[in-house]
C-alpha cells in the first residue's frame, strides 16, 4: 500500500514544484526566470515604481527626491555555504528632460529585504541611507548605473558603472561603454542618452569573480567585459535575498526604465528577446527645441542674475577699496599705494595679520602681491582734513629719509577718515616685547648696547644729518623695532606731527607717552630735539634695567624708574639697577656708561641734556661722559619745583648746568607725567 500511495502523491509534488517555476537538482538551486516586458510579471513594487500597460517597468516617474523599487516577489536562496554563481541580463533606459543632465541613477540590487529598510533617495540610489551606508552588515550587493559624480563616494565621473558592496563607495568602477570585439576599442555610452542598453552581470561562486558588461541593444554581448574583478560576495550577500532594481531621483526630471530582465542561479541567464521588449514612451519630436524651451529661460535668468551679481560685486569692490584722492596728491603719486593693493597684501586686514596696536593705530603685516615685499601697514584714524596736505608732504619727504636705524617709510594711502602708512616690515617685532615679556628670550648685553647705539645714531640722523630737523616725539621701547640682525630701528618718526597741524595749540594734547615726557614738554606742549633726548635717556635706562619707566616692582620700590636709578647712582650703586635677567653677565664699563648717559639725557632741566651728536660720541667712546654731581633731590621733585617756578632753586643743584629756562605757570600734569600711573 505504501508504495502505491507514494506513486499517487508523486504527480502532486511535481506539479507543486513546477508551479513554482523552479527546477531543483541535488542540493543545487537552478532558479531562473526571464521577463521580456513585465506585463504578466508579478513583481513587488514600491515607491515611484509602476508597470505600464505595455509591460514597461518605470522605476521612477519624475517626482524629485524619491525612489522606486521592483523586486522578484520571492526571496532566492543565494547561498549553499558560499554564495552560489548567478547570472543576470537586463535592458534599461534613462530618460531625462535634458540631454546633458540627469538624476542620480539606478542599480541592480541583491538585498536582504525589498524595503531596504529606510533608504535615502538622491545619491543613495534608494539602496542605503546616510547612516547605514558602509556598514558591513547591510548585506547589499549592487551594480550601479551612476549618472552623477558624488565626491563623497569618490565617483570617477558622472557616467559610470560601479560595483557596490554594502556601500555606495564602489569597489570597482568603469566609465560606461563597451569594448568592440573586432577592434578592442572602447566605445563610450551615455547612460542618459535615452537609448535602451543591455547589461550583463555574472558572478562565479567558485572563483569569486564578477564580470559586468554592457552594450547598446543592437550589439551582442561583448567578449571583453567592462569590469572583471575578484569580488567575494560571500562576505556580503545573505542566505536568502531579494533580487531586483532600485532608482532614485534628486531634482532633475528623470525617469528610469527597465524593459526586460532575466536571471539564473548556477547557470547563464536566459537571453532576452529584444524584439519582444516593450517600447519606450515617445518623446517630443524635437527634443532639442524642447530642451531649448527649458534651458533658454533658465539661461536667460542665470545671465540676468550673473549681471546683477557682477554689478553688486563691482559696487562692493568700489566701496571696499574706496580711497580719498585729491588734486594736490598728484605730485606724490609714486609714494601713494592703492588701497586695494594694501587690502590684498594684508588679506583684508585680518586680525591674524595684526602685529600690534600702537598709540596711533593698528599695525598689520602684509606681503605686496607683485614684489613679494614684506610690509607693515599702519592704519591711523584721522578725521581732520586740515593740515593733511602738509602732513602728506612730510610723510613723503620722510620717505626720503634713509638710515639703517630707521624703519623705512615706503608710502601712504588715504581713505575717508583714515590714513595708511606703509613701512618696511621688521621681522623681529618691537623691542619692548623682548624687555618685558618674560616668555621672550633675554637680550644679552652686547645686543642691548648695540640697540642703544643704533637708536642714538638714527635719532642723530633725524635731528642733525638731514636737511631739516625731524623731531621724533615718541621715542620708547615699543617704537624701536628689531630687524633680522637684531639692530634697533626707530619707527613712527614724525607721526606725532599729524596731531599738531591746524590744531589750536591751547587745546593740544601732548603727544608722546607717559614716562617718556620731558617736564617742559608737558608744561608747554612744545616738542624740541631735547624733549626727544629726554625720552631717549629714559629709553636707555629702560633697556639697561629691563624695567618700564613707570610702575614699581616691589612694594617699597620707587615708582619712577628715573628716580630709582638716580637714588642708586647717588649711593654709587648704579650697577645694582642693571637688569637681573642678565644674571650679572654684562660689560660693567658699558653698563656704567649707559646709566650715566641715561640719567644725563633724562635730566629734568633741558639744558642739562646733551645733544644727540654728543650722545653718539659718548657711546662710541670718542668722548667721556662728564661726572654729573649727584643731586640730593629726586628728578621728580626737581621737575615739580621747576614747574612751580623754583627754576632758580633747581638750577643751583646740578653743578654742571646753567639754564635760561623761562618761568612758567605751574602745570600739575607735569607731575602726573612723571610719577602718575602707566
Ligand atoms: C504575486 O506574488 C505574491 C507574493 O509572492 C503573491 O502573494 C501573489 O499571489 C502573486 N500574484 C500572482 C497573480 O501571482
Ligand atoms: C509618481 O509616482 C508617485 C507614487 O506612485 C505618485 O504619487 C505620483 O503622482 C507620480 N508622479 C507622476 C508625475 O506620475
Ligand atoms: C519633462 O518632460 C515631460 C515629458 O516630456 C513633461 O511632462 C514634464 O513636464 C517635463 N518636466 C519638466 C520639469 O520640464
Ligand atoms: C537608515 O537605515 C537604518 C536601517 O538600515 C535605520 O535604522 C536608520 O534609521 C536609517 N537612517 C535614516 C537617517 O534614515
Ligand atoms: C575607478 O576608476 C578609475 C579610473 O579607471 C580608477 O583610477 C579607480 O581606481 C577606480 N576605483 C575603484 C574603486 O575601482
Ligand atoms: C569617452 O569619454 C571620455 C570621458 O568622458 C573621453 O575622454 C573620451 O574621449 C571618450 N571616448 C570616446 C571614444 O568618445
Ligand atoms: C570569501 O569570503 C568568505 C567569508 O568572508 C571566506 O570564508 C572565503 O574564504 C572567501 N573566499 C575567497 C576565495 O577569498
Amino acid at each position: 500500500m505504501a508504495p502505491r500511495r507514494f506513486l499517487l502523491l508523486l504527480p502532486v509534488l511535481l506539479v507543486l514544484l513546477g508551479a513554482d517555476g523552479f527546477g531543483r537538482g541535488a542540493g543545487q538551486n537552478t532558479d531562473q526566470f526571464a521577463y521580456n516586458g513585465f506585463a504578466s510579471a508579478n513583481l513587488t513594487l514600491d515607491g515611484l515604481a509602476a508597470v505600464a500597460p505595455n509591460g514597461l517597468l518605470a522605476l521612477s516617474n519624475g517626482t524629485s527626491q524619491a525612489a522606486g523599487h521592483a523586486f522578484h516577489p520571492t526571496p532566492l536562496r543565494m547561498r549553499n555555504g558560499a554564495v552560489q554563481s548567478f547570472s543576470v541580463a537586463f535592458v534599461f533606459a534613462i530618460v531625462s528632460n535634458f540631454t546633458v543632465l540627469s538624476d542620480n541613477g539606478m542599480a541592480f540590487v541583491v538585498a536582504p529585504s525589498t524595503r531596504l529598510s529606510t533608504f535615502n533617495a538622491g545619491q543613495y540610489l534608494g539602496i542605503l541611507n546616510v547612516t547605514d551606508n558602509g556598514k558591513p552588515d547591510n548585506g547589499v550587493f549592487a551594480v550601479e548605473l551612476d549618472t552623477m559624480l558624488n565626491p563623497e563616494f569618490q565617483d570617477m565621473n558622472s557616467n559610470h558603472v560601479g560595483v557596490d558592496l554594502n556601500s555606495l563607495r564602489s569597489v570597482q568602477n568603469h566609465s560606461a561603454g563597451w569594448y568592440d570585439d573586432a577592434t578592442g576599442v572602447f566605445n563610450n555610452l551615455s547612460l542618459i542618452s535615452r537609448r535602451p542598453m543591455q547589461v550583463w552581470v555574472d558572478y562565479d561562486g567558485a572563483t569569486t569573480r564578477l564580470d559586468v558588461a554592457m552594450a547598446p541593444l543592437d550589439v551582442p554581448r561583448p567578449r571583453k567585459p567592462l569590469i572583471s574583478a575578484p569580488v567575494n560576495l560571500s562576505a556580503v550577500v545573505t542566505d536568502t535575498a531579494y533580487v531586483g532594481f532600485s532608482a532614485a531621483t534628486g531634482v532633475i526630471f528623470t525617469r528610469h526604465y527597465v524593459l526586460g530582465w532575466s536571471f539564473a542561479l548556477n547557470g547563464p541567464a536566459p537571453p532576452l528577446d529584444t524584439s519582444k521588449l516593450p517600447s519606450l514612451p515617445r518623446f517630443s519630436p524635437k527634443p532639442r527645441s524642447k530642451v531649448l524651451e527649458i534651458v533658454l529661460p533658465i539661461a536667460t535668468a542665470a545671465f540676468v542674475l550673473a549681471l546683477a551679481i557682477a554689478f553688486f560685486m563691482f559696487v562692493r569692490t568700489r566701496i571696499r577699496y574706496a580711497e580719498v584722492r585729491e588734486d594736490w596728491e598728484v605730485e606724490f603719486g609714486p609714494h601713494r599705494f592703492a588701497y586695494k593693493e594694501l587690502y590684498k597684501a594684508t588679506k583684508g586686514f585680518k586680525n591674524r595679520r595684526l602685529l600690534g596696536t600702537g598709540g596711533f593705530g593698528r599695525v598689520y603685516k602684509g606681503v605686496l602681491p607683485r614684489s613679494n615685499l614684506e610690509i607693515a601697514v599702519k592704519r591711523v584714524s584721522h578725521d581732520s582734513k586740515q593740515g593733511m596736505k602738509e602732513f602728506i608732504a612730510e610723510v613723503v619727504s620722510l620717505g626720503h629719509l634713509r638710515h639703517r636705524n630707521l624703519v623705512q617709510l615706503l608710502g601712504y594711502c588715504r581713505r575717508q577718515g583714515e590714513l595708511l602708512l606703509v613701512y618696511d616690515c621688521m621681522p623681529n617685532g618691537s623691542l619692548d616685547k623682548y624687555l618685558h615679556d618674560k616668555t621672550r628670550p633675554v637680550l644679552d648685553w652686547s645686543q642691548r648696547f648695540q640697540i642703544i647705539r643704533g637708536v642714538a645714531s638714527g635719532l642723530l640722523y633725524l635731528h642733525e644729518d638731514w636737511d631739516k630737523i625731524v623731531i621724533h616725539r615718541d621715542i620708547k621701547a615699543s617704537n624701536v623695532l628689531l630687524d633680522a640682525d637684531m639692530n634697533g630701528r626707530l619707527g613712527d618718526f614724525g607721526l606725532a606731527r599729524l596731531y599738531d597741524h591746524g590744531v589750536d595749540p591751547q587745546t593740544t594734547h601732548v603727544v608722546g607717552t607717559m614716562g617718556y615726557l620731558a617736564p617742559e614738554l608737558v608744561r608747554t606742549g612744545k616738542a624740541t630735539p631735547v624733549t626727544d633726548v629726554f625720552a631717549f635717556g629714559v629709553f636707555v635706562l629702560e633697556v639697561t634695567c629691563g624695567r618700564r619707566p613707570l610702575g614699581c616692582i616691589a612694594a617699597d620700590d620707587q615708582n619712577v624708574l628715573l628716580d630709582w636709578v638716580q637714588e642708586h647712582e647717588r649711593r654709587r650703586a648704579g650697577l645694582d639697577t642693571v637688569d637681573p635677567r642678565l644674571c650679572g653677565k654684562y660689560d660693567a664699563d658699558e653698563a656704567r656708561l649707559a646709566i650715566k648717559l641715561g640719567l644725563m639725557c633724562a635730566h629734568p632741566l633741558p639744558d642739562a641734556r646733551p645733544g644727540m651728536r654728543q650722545v653718539t660720541q659718548y657711546l662710541e667712546g670718542e668722548a667721556t661722559v662728564p661726572e654729573v654731581v649727584p643731586t640730593f633731590l629726586s628728578y621728580t621733585t626737581l621737575a615739580l619745583m621747576q614747574n612751580d617756578g623754583f627754576d632758580s632753586f633747581a638750577m643751583s643743584f646740578p653743578s654742571t648746568v646753567t639754564t635760561d629756562a623761562s618761568p612758567t605757570s605751574g602745570d600739575v600734569s607735569a607731575v602726573s607725567g612723571l610719577s602718575g600711573g602707566r
